[in-house]
């Protein structure tokens, strides 16, 4: 059906970006002893860790933009994008070096929740909501985490209050 410029110009829609990095974690609950880690998170809980190339989908929500057809500049989203996730995450350890996870497991769920927590506001920022994140940790697994999810947001770095997700 053909429709008007205005309709046009009041239509939304859904856009994914991709990006990548790369991060070693170790998954082990602090509060427990090795055999019951490894019982937990088997070979994942070894003491030195181990490394992933991780792949990330971002999908924000907005309105179509009537004059560029865009609903964000794309440049724009993937430098929030690099400025927000990919640079304080690449090639970190993420449990030493980022301290929301010296308490929290920085399982692929888990990370995928702190990296939407990092984007809300950025992205709002950029007149457009965060709807998806999408976290491959390998070829074998990914996790999906939706901005309408949680109800426990995480907290600034400073005054967080780890919340272990329960295994
Ligand atoms: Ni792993």
């Amino acid at each position: 059906m053909y429709r008007q410029p205005s309709e046009i110009s009041i239509m939304e829609a859904s856009l994914t970006v991709s990006t990548h990095f790369s991060a070693a974690h170790r998954l082990a609950r602090p509060d427990l002893d090795y055999d019951t880690n490894c019982g937990i998170y088997g070979k994942c809980a070894r003491p030195h860790g181990h490394g992933h190339n991780y792949h990330l989908d971002v999908t924000v929500r907005g309105k179509i933009d009537a004059r560029t057809g865009m609903v964000v500049e794309l440049g724009t989203l993937h430098q929030v994008l690099k400025d927000v996730v990919v640079e304080p995450l690449d090639h970190r350890f993420l449990n030493k070096d980022i301290p929301y996870f010296a308490k929290v497991v920085p399982t692929a769920e888990n990370i995928a929740i702190y990296i939407r927590h990092r984007l809300l506001e950025p992205l709002q920022g950029l007149g457009v909501d965060l709807e998806k994140v999408k976290l491959y940790e390998s070829p074998n697994n990914s996790c999906e985490v939706y901005a309408t999810d949680s109800t426990s947001p995480v907290s600034s770095e400073t005054t967080v209050k780890p919340k272990l997700i329960l295994v």
